[in-house]
């Protein structure tokens, strides 16, 4: 079975991939399975720039295809921060309870419509020939007023869905990939390997 590597060494990231790709006749392995070691500098001012940063240079190293994702959380109140800064805001080691409880702190006071936040994410992929396509999608929400729920990753337990009246911490696996910003835009990737 041909194969796709994913740039990522998101532990998080990678179990919501597996499960989105699994009816792909392609085998999805990480960069660590593949034995890909990479300093990848994430330089780029979006997160379409960034993605495709990923992706390339792990297709450039392997010869194979290469999907990467770029994501994070936009909170309106604070201008769109953290945003392409998701992972290393207040520095790459701080743990994401003292990264959330920062932001709960930061819009302590601010009620409803002002609350106001979104999940992005943008999947590229680059095929060994140098063709590259990248999809992005966003989930609407609001931060919670206090964090809840132990499913999920980094910032899941302050992104509060009001449709669900759960924050994406409680969803489970299946759930929040009905809903999520990188399932809509692994979805809208996969168009491209079933067509
Ligand atoms: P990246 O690895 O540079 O794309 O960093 C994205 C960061 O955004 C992650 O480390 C998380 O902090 C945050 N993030 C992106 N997607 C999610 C999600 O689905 N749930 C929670 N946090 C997320």
């Amino acid at each position: 079975m041909p194969r796709i590597i994913f740039a990522t060494g998101n532990t998080g990231k990678m179990k919501e991939i597996r499960e989105i790709l699994k009816d792909l006749p392609y085998e999805v392995v990480s960069m660590k399975e593949a034995g890909v070691t990479a300093e990848i500098v994430e330089d780029g001012t979006t997160f379409e720039e960034n993605a495709l940063i990923k992706a390339r240079t792990i297709a450039e190293l392997t010869g194979e295809i290469a999907m990467a994702d770029d994501s994070g959380l936009e909170v309106d109140y604070l201008d769109k921060a953290p945003g392409v800064y998701s992972a290393r805001f207040l520095g790459e080691d701080t743990s994401y309870e003292v990264k959330n409880r920062y932001l709960l702190e930061k819009l302590a006071g601010v009620e409803g419509a002002e609350r106001s936040a979104r999940f992005v994410c943008a999947i590229a992929c680059v095929w060994p020939d140098g063709k590259s396509k990248v999809c992005r999608a966003v989930i609407e929400g609001e931060l919670a007023k206090e964090p809840a729920g132990e499913n999920g990753f980094g910032y899941d337990p302050i992104f509060y869905v009001p449709e669900y009246q759960k924050t994406t911490a409680e969803l489970s696996l299946a759930e929040k990939n009905e809903i999520s910003h990188r399932a809509k835009a692994l979805r809208e990737m996969k168009k491209e390997f079933l067509a």
